[in-house]
């Protein structure tokens, strides 16, 4: 059996740790595969610790050391969560309300975690809210320089003026400064009421309610559909899912993890 101090010693100039845990062992409780598995592709050299190939036989620490399996980074820190929340409509984007309305906390308040959420909701709008007990992450995910794109769908008065999108892309002067979405399609405009998607990588306070405004077509609802490579897709609003290392090591890629 592998000893698992909690403390291992320092990397050796090898980069191997001496007192940590084995790799092939780490990768395979991260869900990389069986320990077999592990030990072939640590074997083909597809494997990185802290930037170096590792070789059968390197230890970790799954505390502190950072592993790349074809330069994906893996989580292996059993203890850290990442969950796509569902938010439904009328939900306070908070963990607890001292007004006593319905907030997200309420939604993993059997969870032994201390969660946060990762940026913020309107109480009116629905969908892809991100939540974690990884500070640094949750910091780096919500802040504005990583640019993280977010997607969203978005009722509203129709029918769109061709020109809308090109408005939205060149930019909309709001009361704090000017805003611009990175993308704009529109999915429905047959009537007098039209869907249209936006994708932008700022987070101001209302901002897609605001520039929708702005040219002329006010919110009715509004779906966050995805941030960066994590899809709402057909998940149940009020339910929670963890992501998959998929999306959480593109996710560590987009915010320099
Ligand atoms: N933009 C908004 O207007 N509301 C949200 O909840 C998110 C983005």
């Amino acid at each position: 059996m592998d000893s698992e101090p909690t403390r291992p010693a320092a990397p050796g100039p090898d980069g191997h740790i001496p007192g940590g845990v084995r790799l092939q062992k780490v990768l395979a409780s991260a869900g990389v595969g069986s320990r077999r598995r592990s030990e072939q592709l640590i074997g083909e050299g597809r494997v990185t610790v802290d930037g170096r190939t590792a070789e059968l036989g390197t230890r970790v620490d799954p505390l502190s050391s950072v592993v790349h399996v074809d330069g994906k980074r893996i989580n292996l820190r059993a203890d850290l969560v990442y969950l796509a929340m569902n938010k439904p409509r009328g939900v306070v984007t908070a963990m607890t309300d001292p007004q006593g309305r319905p907030c997200v906390g309420d939604f993993v308040s059997d969870r032994p975690e201390r969660l946060f959420h990762v940026g913020r909701l309107d109480a009116e709008t629905e969908g892809l809210l991100i939540l974690t007990n990884d500070g640094d992450f949750a910091q780096r995910l919500a802040h504005p320089s990583h640019g993280v794109v977010k997607t969203y769908i978005a009722e509203v008065p129709g029918p769109i003026d061709p020109k809308v999108g090109r408005r939205l892309s060149d930019g909309i002067d709001l009361d704090d400064g000017p805003a611009r979405v990175d993308g704009f399609r529109v999915i429905d405009s047959s009537g007098d009421r039209a869907l249209v998607e936006l994708s932008l990588h700022e987070g101001r306070k209302h901002i897609v309610r605001r520039m929708l405004d702005v040219v002329g077509h006010p919110v009715n609802r509004l779906v966050r559909v995805a941030v960066g490579p994590v899809r709402l897709g057909d998940q149940r609003p009020g339910t929670l899912r963890k992501l998959t290392g998929q999306e959480l090591s593109e996710l560590y890629r987009e915010i320099g993890l």
